[in-house]
């Protein structure tokens, strides 16, 4: 069986700074992954969205262009990557298809995104039994939990920026987890303007999935909004 690194919503170019650094720790930790899953909203497009745009922010196409510095890095640190369509992301073909824009004209992921061989974009991916999709469709602190139900599989998601971890649901016969991933994004960037108010604020992190047994890391921030330098792993040896 495999061990899964599952990274959420790094919505480029608003993440948070200490992110790469983060995820650089958790693999040196690991060792090595089998497979990596980016769980979607890599890209933001703040510009693209159906709300306001921020008229001091980045144009749509000088947002791309600082999304794509930040997904080169990605690539860099991680060739191989599965990742999951999702609703940031898929913005320039919403766009397309409300503005009447046929197929034809447009360009996929992997080619708008300058994106390597080693990584691809589905719907959603299957590991060990496991899925892994965006998260759409449920909102709140139990969203992964009803996804594992709808699916009657174990389900891992991110998309919910402001709960993460690990929630089980048995019947007589199985035995599902929600997991929520959190979110690497950087709240205090403009284009999360829209939480300021909200009590749930962000919780940043990432999951790994280890012969199928979920594992939630947070990301801890210190008052200055920086990372700590060091992750805190809870460690259950299975015998
Ligand atoms: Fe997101
Ligand atoms: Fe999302």
């Amino acid at each position: 069986m495999a061990r899964v690194l599952a990274i959420p919503d790094t919505q480029y170019p608003f993440a948070h700074r200490d992110h790469l650094n983060f995820l650089k720790e958790v693999n040196k930790y690991y060792g090595k992954f089998d497979h990596i899953v980016h769980l979607g909203d890599e890209v933001d497009f703040h510009a693209l969205g159906n709300w306001d745009h921020d008229p001091d922010g980045y144009s749509a196409g000088d947002e791309l262009k600082a999304a794509l510095k930040d997904m080169h890095k990605l690539y860099e640190m991680f060739p191989k990557v599965m990742v999951c369509t999702s609703n940031h992301t898929a913005r320039p073909f919403r766009k397309a298809f409300t503005s009447g824009i046929p197929k034809a004209f447009l360009r996929d992921y992997h080619e708008f995104l300058e994106a390597p061989k080693g990584w691809e974009w589905r719907e959603y991916w299957e590991v060990d039994g496991v899925r892994y999709e965006h998260g759409e469709g449920f909102s709140g602190m139990t969203a992964a939990k009803k996804s594992a139900i709808g699916n009657m599989q174990s389900t891992v998601i991110g998309h919910i920026h402001s709960h993460a971890g690990i929630l089980y649901w048995a019947n007589e016969a199985s035995l599902l987890y929600g997991f929520n991933c959190g979110c690497l994004i950087d709240r205090h960037k403009y284009a999360f303007a829209y939480g300021k108010k909200m009590k749930d604020k962000p919780i940043l992190g990432c999951g790994v999935i280890e012969d199928g047994i979920p594992t939630f890391i947070p990301m801890i921030l210190n008052k200055r909004n920086r990372w700590i330098g060091k992750i805190i792993i809870p460690h259950v040896k299975i015998k």
